[in-house]
Parts: structure tokens; C-alpha cells; sequence
């Protein structure tokens, strides 16, 4: 049995199989040390209610005028991360790479890309962000790797040591036509088209679930998960605080030994509007969430467990990335035979369940919702947007910066912030020939590239209103820099009395009191448009957030917030808002505009 250490208590699983009806019953029975400290006293590990920021760093800030951003650019700006008071920093892959998906096809999991820089930019940009108290987090991507990489050179040449290092596999016949030859299964890439192609070098299809460029791993192979942990280790040593891992669902495919050896189609969806080469066109049965992959991620949690105890010092974490049902994805915190897995599986609800044609029901459900499924003991984490998707304003409404920011920030546990949020960047619009992701490439056309396109999530950091943002000196930039940056921009945001960069500073501040950190919540929908959130402990202040996520005002009775008890005060509000911080909310009702959110001190609750 695992040590529950993350969870405080001693847990003593007793796993009782008596039949009851038919039916199998566990027994888990827990046991609490002697008398807990108040709440409050209970110190929080620094990663669980950290601020954790991601960048992305071919756009935050380029450092020598070629258009792309890169580890001295980073560098340059931590103090923004200071300044706006982020605990820590995941960074996407600045690792070798052709560049085919920005970074997620590596070709040396053991060296800085050169556009990026050179390992002593990242001992440096380590130890600059050591100095300041930010952790930094690197993107580990065991799915898949380049197939410009040794690894897959030496596989593909059928080197000792290497053969299985990917999925590898014969042809099928063309029963209509001898000199054809077919691919092992039906199973539909992430970046459209087959999973499989063909290699004229070894005679034999690799399976690819993203990119033709980006072979996968083959996880039954142990020599692959020793790789693996050797990757880990490497860069802990480096003394990174941990890590975000990449596309997990994706790790494991189903074992021809248990399908009569050869690979099993995936059933069919059925839905007239995918044609055989879309994704969705199949149910990824055999190619999604295949439960062996949970039992890796347990063995590199135990892996980092293990490396602190021996290391000691501050501990290093893993945040698991995987778009999945609500179950699935909750399996890579652990199971209930008390595996335990990572520090948190990133929370998608609010960039994949909300939008904005959803109710203030919908939110306090979304919210409720991942609680509700959680394992007990274990810590939430919130963000609304990514690199993989559009952003939180132009998803929602620009108006629900704010109230998104807040709803983020005052929720318990880890609030992820994605570069550009704190000043309310929105998708940069990038034409057709400007396009270079390679999902919105193989996925799309012309005309409907923009469903599938990452690109306008990516668009250069807002730096200043100078030329290109301040983002570079260059004459070009990697993608172009969106047309709104002479609004939207974190000098601008710094001199402004009210912006969404000071609210944001507001709200991290906010964070540090005790009803945040370790405090209850409670979060209830007043009508379709306004929820409320409360955070209360004890002698502590109350604080309530109030966010009209619809795009009509609404007034609300605000006797109907369990724990307020006015007069209350205006900690921070939407820079829309007619109040502002330090006014008194004492009436019965209360107006909240389109989009409007406002964040109340209220007195400890009785
Ligand atoms: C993850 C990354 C995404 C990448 C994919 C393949 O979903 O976030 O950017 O394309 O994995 O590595
Ligand atoms: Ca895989």
C-alpha cells in the first residue's frame, strides 16, 4: 500500500470482499492522527494553492530579434511573474524539435532547441526564477517523439535495443487488390487521416496518434519506460520543481496478444458527418484511455516520490494533461486500491463544458461537478484557457474577463493562469496563409481551418504598445501579433487606474488570506444569469464573489447568500463596474451588469 502522505490523514484500507447481495463491497475505513490543529494552522505544500502560469514560450518575448521567442526572453521578464504575484511557471516544450508541432514532436528530450537557446539560457533562466521563488515546471512528453529523433532513426533501421521502441506493424492485405497494401487498423489520427504510415525503410506501418512526424512510443516496452524515467531524472537534476505531462490518454494502445494478434478496429460512431479519414468517425476504444496507461503514470509518481525523499528539498510535482470524461480523468489523481498518481490532472471543464451561451447554473454545476468527483483529500485546480484552445474572452464574453479571473483565483487549490490572461489577451486572428499549426493544416482547409486552428490562442505576449508589442524587435514574427495589442497591453494595463492586470494583482493578494487558502466554499446560481461563490473560515473575513455571467444586467436579493452578513465591502470589481473598491454593499438588492463581477469583504461568519 501507498503512503497517502499528499492527502494528511493515515488511511487504512481495509479491503473486505464479502458478497452482499450479489454484490461486492470495499470497505475503506479511515483513521484520523489525534486531534487535528485548527484548519488554518495546517501548512499548504507550496504547489497546492500555488498560482501556476503557463507559458508558451515561442511567443511571451524574443530576446534577439528573430520573431520567436526564447529562454533569455523569459529570463528578461520574470519579474512580471513577481510583480503579478504567480508562485510558479510550466513552460511548453523548449526541447529539440523540427518544429512540426511547436515543440510537442522532440527530437532530444536532452537538449534546449536551438531557436530557444543553449542549456546554460535554461540554468540561467532556472536559477534567475530559483532566486525569485518561482518553481519552475517543464512539459514532459512521453506520447510520442520526433521522427527525426534517434530513438526512432534507430527503431526504424531495426538497431538492437530499439526495435520496439515504437508501435510498429505489418501491412494488411487488399483483399480487392493484391499489389495494394492496407493499415493494420482503422484507427484515425488526432491530425486526421490514418494512425498508421507506412515505412518504406522498414517495411512495416508506425503508429502516429498526432502528427505523420510524431511516431508513438510503445509503452509495453520496458526499456521505453526506463527511457522515460531516465528523461525525468535528467532534468530534475537540473533542479526543475516538476512537471506538466503531455497527452496521456493517448499512451497505450490496445495489445494485439489480446485481440488474436492483430490490431482491432475501433467501432464505428456512426455520425453521418465525419467521413472515414475525420477524427470521429470511430469511438477510440482501443486508442483512448486504456486503463494499463493510469498504472504508468502511478509508477512515475512513485518515481518522484521517491527522488524526493532521496534529494530532499522543496517537492516536485506532476500535473497531468488529458482531455477525458470526468472519471477518466480523475483516475490520474489515483484509484480506490490507493495507487496514487499525479499532484492534479489539469481541470479542462471551464475551456471545454462552458461557453457563452452558458447560465450561472451551468457554472456552479461545473464547479460542483469536478468537487463532486474529485477523491476526497485531493487538490482542485481551475483554468480558462490554454495553447490548445481558443481564449477565455473570445470563448466567453470580453466583458467576463474579470469575473473569469476571479472565478479562477478564489476557488480552492491550484489556479492556472495561461500567458496573456492577466491582461485579458483574446485570440490574435491569423489568415489562411499566415496559418502554420499543424492541426488546423491536416485537419482543415481554407475555409474551415479556424475550427481547428491553435494559432490565434498563440499570437505574441502584449508586452507595450512599441512595434510588434514589444514582443520582438524583428521585422516579422513567428505568427502575427494581434491587431488589438495598442488596447490590450500590460504597460498600458500597469498605468491604467482600473485594468484587468490590476484586478488580477488584486485577486492573487486576496489569495493569501487564510479563507482562501484553507477556507470552506459554498457556490450556488441566484437566477440564470448571477452565481455566487463564498469562501468563509471561522474568524476569518468572508469573502464573496457575485459574477453575472450573462449579457443582460440582473438584480439580485442578496439575502439569498448563505454567510454574507452586510454591510459588506468592495474588495475589487470588472473594470465595467460602477463600484469600486472600498464602496459599502448594504442594500437588499443589487444590480450586476452584463458580464459584471464584484468580489465583497464581508465579517467572519457567526
Ligand atoms: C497536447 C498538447 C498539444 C499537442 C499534443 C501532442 O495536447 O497540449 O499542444 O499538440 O499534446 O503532443
Ligand atoms: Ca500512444
Amino acid at each position: 500500500m501507498h503512503s497517502m502522505k499528499a492527502l494528511g490523514i493515515t488511511l487504512i484500507v481495509v479491503i473486505g470482499v464479502g458478497v452482499i447481495a450479489g454484490a461486492i463491497t470495499w470497505a475503506v475505513i479511515a483513521t484520523r492522527e489525534p486531534a487535528p490543529p485548527p484548519p488554518e494552522l495546517i501548512d499548504l505544500d507550496w504547489w497546492q494553492h500555488c498560482v501556476l502560469y503557463q507559458i508558451y514560450p515561442r511567443s511571451f518575448k524574443d530576446s534577439d530579434g528573430n520573431g520567436i521567442g526564447d529562454l533569455k526572453g523569459i529570463t528578461s521578464q520574470l519579474e512580471h511573474f513577481v510583480e503579478a504575484g504567480v508562485d510558479a511557471m510550466w513552460m511548453s516544450p523548449i526541447f529539440e524539435s523540427p518544429m512540426v508541432d511547436f515543440g510537442y514532436d522532440i527530437s532530444n528530450f536532452y537538449e534546449i532547441h536551438h531557436e530557444y537557446g543553449t542549456m546554460e539560457d535554461f540554468d540561467n533562466l532556472l536559477r534567475r526564477a530559483h532566486e525569485l521563488g518561482i518553481k519552475v515546471l517543464l512539459d514532459f512528453v512521453p506520447n510520442h517523439a520526433s521522427n527525426a529523433s534517434e530513438y526512432f532513426i534507430k527503431s526504424e533501421a531495426m538497431e538492437t535495443g530499439y526495435e520496439d521502441f515504437f508501435v510498429w506493424a505489418d501491412a494488411l492485405p487488399d483483399p480487392n487488390n493484391a499489389s495494394n497494401r492496407l493499415p493494420p487498423s482503422n484507427w484515425v489520427s488526432q491530425f486526421a487521416n490514418s494512425a498508421w504510415e507506412w515505412s518504406d525503410v522498414r517495411q512495416q506501418y508506425y503508429l502516429h496518434q498526432f502528427a505523420i512526424e510524431q511516431p508513438d512510443f510503445n509503452f509495453r516496452n520496458p526499456a521505453v519506460k526506463d527511457e522515460m524515467i531516465k528523461i525525468m531524472k535528467f532534468w530534475l537534476d537540473k533542479g526543475v520543481d516538476g512537471f506538466r505531462v503531455d497527452a496521456l490518454p493517448y499512451m497505450m494502445e490496445a495489445d494485439p496478444a489480446d485481440h488474436g494478434g492483430r490490431y482491432p478496429d475501433d467501432p464505428l460512431s456512426g455520425l453521418a458527418e465525419f467521413k472515414p479519414h475525420q477524427l470521429g468517425y470511430t469511438i477510440p476504444l482501443y486508442t483512448k484511455d486504456l486503463i494499463e496507461l493510469y498504472d504508468v503514470v502511478y509508477e512515475w509518481r512513485e518515481f518522484i516520490d521517491q527522488y524526493q525523499k532521496d534529494k530532499g528539498g522543496e517537492t516536485r510535482v506532476i500535473f497531468s494533461e488529458g482531455y477525458a470524461n470526468v472519471s477518466m480523468t480523475m483516475l490520474y489523481y489515483g484509484n480506490e486500491d490507493g495507487d496514487i498518481g499525479a499532484h492534479f490532472p489539469f481541470n479542462f471543464d471551464f475551456i471545454r463544458e462552458l461557453s457563452d451561451e452558458s447560465t450561472a447554473r451551468d457554472f456552479a454545476y461545473t464547479v460542483l461537478r469536478w468537487l463532486t468527483y474529485m477523491p476526497a483529500g485531493a487538490v482542485p485546480n481551475w483554468q480558462t484557457g490554454n495553447h490548445d484552445n481558443n481564449r477565455a474572452p473570445s470563448r466567453f464574453r470580453i466583458n467576463m474577463v474579470d469575473g473569469l479571473n476571479s472565478l479562477n483565483l478564489l476557488l480552492p487549490g491550484v489556479a492556472v493562469t495561461y500567458q496573456g490572461e492577466e491582461i485579458g489577451m483574446r485570440d490574435g486572428y491569423v489568415s489562411w496563409e499566415d496559418t502554420v499549426d499543424v492541426e488546423a493544416l491536416r485537419r482543415g482547409d481554407n475555409e474551415t481551418y479556424l475550427l481547428y486552428s491553435r494559432d490565434p490562442c498563440r499570437t505574441p505576449y502584449h508586452w507595450n504598445n512599441s512595434t510588434n508589442a514589444g514582443f520582438s524587435t524583428g521585422n516579422r514574427t513567428w505568427l502575427p501579433v494581434a491587431k488589438d495589442y495598442p488596447e490590450i497591453n500590460l504597460a498600458k494595463q500597469k498605468d491604467d487606474a482600473r485594468s484587468h492586470f490590476k484586478v488580477y494583482q488584486t485577486l492573487i493578494k486576496l489569495r493569501k488570506e487564510k479563507a482562501l487558502s484553507h477556507g470552506e466554499f459554498l457556490i450556488r446560481a441566484l437566477s440564470n444569469r448571477t452565481f455566487y461563490l463564498v469562501r468563509y473560515l471561522r474568524t476569518y473575513d468572508t469573502i464573496v464573489l457575485l459574477f453575472n455571467v450573462a449579457d443582460a444586467s440582473d438584480t439580485i436579493e442578496l439575502s439569498r447568500v448563505l454567510k454574507l452578513e452586510l454591510p459588506a465591502t468592495v474588495v475589487v470589481s470588472s473594470i465595467h463596474s460602477t463600484r469600486v473598491a472600498g464602496d459599502t454593499i448594504d442594500g437588499e438588492n443589487l444590480t450586476l451588469e452584463a458580464g459584471e463581477a464584484i468580489v465583497l469583504r464581508a465579517k467572519p461568519v457567526s
